[in-house]
């Protein structure tokens, strides 16, 4: 049995105060949970103390919160931990508890999951609509196919994710990861008869796919390793290529104008971003109509990194190449990854690597997860 100290945000807000710390030690052994400790406080000390949990076991997804600064469950984090990633990081050993973010706070430790998380689980239609005509008896699927959904199925919808979204902290309307990685649980589901549907209604909100800046943030928080990111990508993907949808919003060939600058010059060219993100790209054609709108209101964000030097006038307009050497073995990288996608092989391999484990014959233990067979756009 240790004693740890646990630095707690409070906050009432029918109390008209503000938002403030408050220290309580607990005795408990190292392996417990910091769940156990607040719940300890709560007990011994101060049973106002407002936390949401349930099931303790990692399961329900109730007792989500920041802890040492980051979001994840506090029954599946051990206080002997906390405590040392405390000193790791320079807290002096005191364990700070506060309200996941993105949320408001209802009081303490609890936020209003209705107005932010479950509002955007809403958004993406959450349930199957089943694929027509309907079978007689049960809809027979693809054993790979399951497998390739069942990552986002381990999702316990406790907003770790949605907690520390860099794009939902600079727009709150963004769609978010975990209601898109739900959305990818009905897209990758072969019983589901709206996938063109929801991916051409995720790609045409501003909001939806396009909006995800590829922070990690929500792959290093998810306590499920439901990768929401990577459902997002795969979400992506699948709209592009698969079912060949360009966006509205220009995010298919803003992705294409970065892909291709890096292939040609090693290095973004500032100066040529634009022009190819906003029609001047041959790989996509025409300027699209609906990209006027968003090329006018860039400038003023153009300027501004000019005026802040994030970009050089000189090197935006003339550009920047690596050497020669260097800008070879980044085409060569480029060869690679399209020659595998070339007509020449017809086929696209996707290795989900969430499933690991031997299988019952006991043979050598390999992903097994969904080896998921495509055809190549
Ligand atoms: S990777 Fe995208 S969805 Fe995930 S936290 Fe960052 S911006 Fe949000
Ligand atoms: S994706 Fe992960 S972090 Fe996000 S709500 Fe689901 S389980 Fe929690
Ligand atoms: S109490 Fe259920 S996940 Fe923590």
């Amino acid at each position: 049995m240790a004693d740890f100290t646990l630095r707690v945000r409070r906050y009432d807000p029918e109390s008209g105060e503000a938002p403030y710390w408050e220290e309580r030690t607990v005795s408990l052994e190292e392996h417990r949970s910091v769940l156990e400790g607040i719940l300890q406080i709560k007990a011994r000390s101060d049973g106002s103390l407002g936390i949401r949990c349930s099931c303790r076991a990692a399961i329900c997804g109730s007792c989500g919160v920041r802890i040492n600064g980051e979001p994840g469950l506090a029954c599946k984090t051990h206080i002997g931990a906390a405590q040392r990633h405390s000193q790791a990081i320079g807290k002096g050993g005191v364990i700070e508890v506060e309200p996941l973010g993105n949320m408001p706070v209802i009081k303490d430790l609890i936020v209003d999951m209705d107005a932010v998380h479950w509002k955007k689980i809403q958004r993406v239609t959450p349930y199957l609509i089943g694929r027509q005509p309907v079978p007689e008896r049960e809809y027979i699927v693809p054993r790979e196919s399951m497998l390739d959904i069942t990552q986002t199925m381990a999702c316990i919808q406790c907003g770790a994710c949605v907690s520390d979204c860099l794009s939902m902290e600079a727009d709150p309307g963004f769609i978010g990861p975990a209601a898109l990685a739900k959305a990818y649980r009905f897209v990758g589901d072969p019983r589901d008869d709206r996938r063109h549907e929801r991916l051409l209604d995720l790609s045409e909100d501003p909001q939806g796919i396009f909006d995800c800046t590829h922070c990690f943030k929500c792959v290093q928080a998810c306590p499920k390793e439901v990768n929401p990111m990577g459902q997002i990508m795969r979400l992506r993907r699948i709209a592009s290529s698969d079912e060949q949808i360009v966006d509205a919003n220009n995010g298919v060939r803003h992705e294409a104008a970065l892909s291709t600058l890096i292939r040609d010059y090693g290095l973004l060219h500032e100066a040529e971003l634009l022009p190819r993100s906003y029609g001047g790209n041959s790989w996509f054609g025409k300027f699209h109509p609906a990209a006027a709108r968003e090329l006018l209101s860039s400038l003023p964000a153009i300027v501004k990194a000019v005026l802040r030097r994030k970009v050089s006038p000189r090197q935006a307009l003339l550009g920047h190449k690596l050497p020669p050497e260097d800008l070879k073995a980044v085409k060569a990288i480029y060869e690679h990854v399209e020659g595998r996608r070339s007509p020449h092989r017809s086929e696209r391999y996707e290795l989900n690597l969430f499933i690991v484990g031997e299988d019952e014959d006991g043979n050598e233990s390999a992903p097994a997860g969904a080896a998921d067979k495509e055809q190549s756009a």
